[in-house]
Order: C-alpha cells, then structure tokens, then sequence
C-alpha cells in the first residue's frame, strides 16, 4: 500500500513539473472489494495537488442527455490540464454496452470518452484513474497499452502486521479512544484477521468500540478483551470463490511482479491461467 502511495506520488509530481513521458496514459486499480481502491484514490486526489474531477454515473447522467455535453465536459477537462480524471466502479461504466435500448448513444458516448482516453496529446496533463474489482467485464481495448497502461493491484492483507498497519490506520479514521498496542494482541487479533479486507477489519474495529460503550458508556476507551472478543465475534459475509477469483483478476492484470505479495510473485502465468478458468466456471455470472 505504501508502495502504491510512493508510485502515485511521483506520477503527480511528474505531471506537475511537465516530465510527460514519465506519466503514465492511465492507471488501473483492480481487486476485490474493500481493499482500499476507493480509499487511496481519495487520498491520492487530496494528495496530489493536482485539480481532481470524478465523473459518476456517466452512463445514467449522460447518455440520454445530448452528447453535446459531453463535448463541453471533455473540452473543460483538456482546458484545465494537470488535471486527475477518476472513474470509480469502471467496469459498470464501462462494462458491455449491448442491449441498453437506447438507440446506441450509450455506446457512442463510452467510445468517445475512450477515444479521449487515448488521445496522446494529452499525456502527462490528464491522467486517468479507473478503479474496478471485475477487470474482466472491462472493454479489452480499454486496458491495452496506450490508455490504462499502469495496473496496480489490490489485495486482502497477506499478514499479521500487515493488519495491524491498516486497523491503526482505521482507528485514526474513525477518532476511536483506545490505548491498546495491537501488536501486543496479536494471536488474538490481527492473526486472525488475515485475509480480511480493510472493510472486514474497518467492521471489526467498529464492533469492538460498541462493545465498550455498551459496557462502559459512549465515551469509554476501547480495551484489549474488545478488540479479542470482536476479532472472534466477526463473520465476514463473503464469497470466497468470487473473492479469490477477483483477487487472481487483479493478480493477472497487474503491469509489475514488484507490487505482488510474497504469495503470488512465483506463480507462473500457466498456474494463474489454470485456476482462474476454473474460478470462472464456478462463479459465472455471480457479482
Ligand atoms: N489503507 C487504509 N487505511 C484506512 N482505511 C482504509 C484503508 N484502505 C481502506 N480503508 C477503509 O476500508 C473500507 C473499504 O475500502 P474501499 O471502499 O476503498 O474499498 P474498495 O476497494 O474501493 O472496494 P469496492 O471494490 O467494493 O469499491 C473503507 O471504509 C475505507 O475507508
Ligand atoms: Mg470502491
């Protein structure tokens, strides 16, 4: 994650300082949910300072309006230049655009905004941040290089410190009293959250806090036998097939091995294939 923070880092910095060639068209974030994609975007945007624009729900919004707008909008965005166009849940946006019956403007507009996309002039002043947990519903074309040529992968945390990092990080976040050091707890706690996202962790840290105020009133620290009891207490509702299968998407999609967990950086391109055909028969059509 902190590697991830770095890269991004320099890419604005790059931008900022006109070192075009160095930035990438757009970057990818994939990964199942509640890694984070939503979390660092966010932070990168705040971060980076460089002017940010989200564009949301442009399927909705735009298409049925008249694609004239969209001309104005691209016309701002390419006028502002330096600037960070992020597209959240892209494979919703720019999934398939078969059978929406509305007369093909739906499919004119996503052309146009990929067309843009790839548009090299404006290399090192716009760059595109799309962020999705199903790269495989995302338009091929999309991913080739020369649009979002920079993917970088999010995955469940892979160790006991690991967890401690981003629930000390979700205790900040969330302004909750405690005094308890994590690691001092760990068998109990962050061992058993491994292979949690930072949703399910996010969940558990929540509980844990109920558990004070009900125990001890509203304004109560959080102690050590919360953090236990709800480490034990949480059932993270999932699908594990679906989950891993969107983790090897994110695995398989990923532009550098440097950015892969200890776990994945030998797996050979033949083992990655083999599983995901087979995860994909299981989980079909599931979302
Ligand atoms: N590094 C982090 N530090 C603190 N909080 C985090 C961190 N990463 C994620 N979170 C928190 O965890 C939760 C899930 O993260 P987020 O919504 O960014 O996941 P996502 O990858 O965008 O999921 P989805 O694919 O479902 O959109 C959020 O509440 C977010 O604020
Ligand atoms: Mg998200």
């Amino acid at each position: 994650m902190e590697e991830v923070k770095k890269d991004l880092l320099v890419i604005a910095e790059s931008i900022r300082e006109g070192r075009t060639s160095r930035v990438p068209m757009g970057i990818l974030f994939t990964g199942p949910m509640g890694t984070g994609k939503t979390f660092v975007a966010e932070a990168f945007a705040k971060e980076c300072g460089l002017t940010t624009i989200k564009l949301k729900n442009f399927r909705s919004k735009w298409v049925g309006a008249t694609e004239g707008n969209l001309e104005k909008i691209l016309n701002v965005i390419r006028a502002i230049g330096q600037v960070v166009v992020i597209i959240d849940e892209g494979d919703r946006a720019f999934g398939n655009t078969d059978g929406e019956g509305d007369g093909g403007t739906s499919s004119r507009v996503i052309a146009r905004i990929k067309e843009f996309m790839s548009d090299t002039s404006n290399r090192g002043r716009i760059l595109f941040l799309v962020m999705t947990n199903r790269p495989d519903k995302l338009d091929v074309d999309l991913k080739r290089a020369g649009r979002l040529d920079r993917k970088i992968p999010f995955l469940y945390v892979q160790t006991p410190e690991e967890v401690e990092l981003v629930a000390r990080a979700l205790v900040r976040k969330n302004k909750i009293k405690t005094d308890v050091d994590l690691a001092a707890i760990r068998d109990g706690f962050s061992a058993k959250l491994v292979g949690y996202s930072n949703a399910d962790i996010e969940a558990v840290i929540l509980l844990a806090n109920d558990d004070a105020a009900r125990a001890a009133g509203g304004d109560a620290a959080v102690l050590a036998e919360h953090f236990l009891r709800a480490a034990t207490d949480y059932f993270p509702s999932r699908d594990a097939e679906l989950l891993e299968y969107m983790e090897l998407l994110a695995v398989f999609e990923t532009s550098s091995r440097r950015l892969l967990p200890a776990k994945y950086a030998s797996i050979t391109p033949e083992e990655l294939d083999a599983r995901l055909r087979q995860l994909r028969l299981i989980v079909g059509g599931r979302r």
